[in-house]
């Protein structure tokens, strides 16, 4: 068995003494060689993991423009089979992962609805998923539950076959593959102006409970310089555990509910739209959320070399007219999220290499 990782270190670690830690301290857990062998928590990437996987998707995206990159992309894990658990629902983080296995020729399967699964019969999630350890190689999944993805992977790594568990969004609190996507296009977009150090950039809307923001904002704490505005209602704002990782790191950072005011001041902003499958009795229904809206009218207000991202799906935050404004990044954001996944793929999997080589080929 190729994929066992014998020297797991969740495997060594007692489920109640794991369950302690906080996500920084629990970051090496998920690690090999420095690099994701799990990828659970934005905590677990480093500054120059964040570069590699951002270059590797840039050789990824650009090997696949030609007819022999594809066919060389679709070889490379050929020999694999991906399970995508999905219990919560997803459109973009989704298709992205099946795209990114098509794309390395990794076979995907899929559990989107427990009702169809044994689940129904009174098999516990875990089981299920173990099961899912018998037959694939990786496990992606996507979960109401914050935690439960380290859970299955402290698990599986108890078990013959502990295989990889790739985090796509678990309850309130993490979405990492998604902080990376949204690393990978703003350090695109800033590419000719020094990168991500040193930006301002701004997050609106549902703070509280944007489990996209949430990583991201850690993420930025990877990038010296950088100040980040927190824009919402005051009972939608960011939670105290990001500002003190923000305050530990040395990070500037401002508390606002003036998005016009934020507006001319940043080079990002990143619209959310309001998590209300959270409420508990409908309270953000109430709610004037109108202030927190980007519209067309605001594009003459925003920086001309500014960029406006949103993990999607929107609602009514950002004004459909915006799309065509050049600083619209969300439908770019989307592919990204393509590239980026390919190359976390591919780093778990511990292919990186073959890519760069035949990379060095293609522009030697
Ligand atoms: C986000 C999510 O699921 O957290 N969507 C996504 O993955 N792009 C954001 C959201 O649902 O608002």
């Amino acid at each position: 068995m190729a994929n066992l990782y014998r020297d797991n270190p969740l495997s060594k670690i007692a489920w109640d003494a794991f369950q302690g830690l906080s996500a920084l301290e629990k970051g090496p857990y998920f690690q090999r060689e420095g690099k994701p062998y799990h990828a659970l928590v934005a905590q677990q990437f480093t500054r120059p993991v964040l570069d590699r996987l951002c270059d590797l998707a840039t050789q990824v995206r650009r090997i696949a423009k030609t007819r022999g990159g594809v066919l060389f992309l679709q070889d490379l894990l050929c020999e694999k089979r991906a399970m995508l658990y999905f219990t919560q629902p997803s459109t973009r983080t989704f298709l992205s992962f099946y795209a990114a296995c098509q794309l390395l020729g990794l076979n995907p399967a899929e559990v989107r609805d427990t009702t169809t699964s044994s689940e129904i019969k009174g098999e516990s999630p875990e089981d299920s998923i173990r099961t899912f350890s018998s037959f694939f190689d990786i496990l992606i999944m996507r979960h109401p539950a914050g935690g439960f993805a380290e859970r299955i992977a402290w698990l599986l790594s108890n078990t013959e076959r502990p295989v990889p568990v790739i985090n796509a969004g678990s309850g309130k609190d993490q979405h990492p593959t998604q902080a990376l996507l949204d690393i990978y296009t703003l350090q695109r977009s800033f590419e000719r102006r020094g990168g991500i150090e040193q930006k301002k950039i701004a997050f609106v809307g549902d703070l509280a409970r944007g489990r996209t923001v949430r990583s991201l904002a850690w993420l930025l704490t990877l990038y010296p310089g950088v100040r980040q505005y927190f824009v919402a209602p005051p009972s939608l704002q960011i939670g105290d555990d990001i500002l003190a990782a923000l305050d530990r790191a040395g990070m500037a950072y401002e508390i606002s509910s003036d998005l016009q005011k934020i507006i001319p001041e940043v080079d990002a902003i990143y619209m959310t739209r309001i998590q209300d499958e959270w409420d508990v009795a409908h309270e953000s229904r109430d709610l004037d959320t109108s202030r927190y809206h980007f519209r067309v009218a605001d594009l003459a207000r925003l920086p001309a070399d500014a960029v406006i991202m949103h993990p999607l799906p929107r609602r009514r935050e950002i004004e459909p007219g915006v799309d065509g404004d050049p600083r619209a990044m969300y439908w770019r954001q989307v592919r990204n999220g393509m590239w980026i996944r390919a190359a976390l793929l591919l780093t778990v999997f511990e292919r990186e290499r073959e890519i760069e080589r035949y990379y060095q080929d293609l522009t030697s």
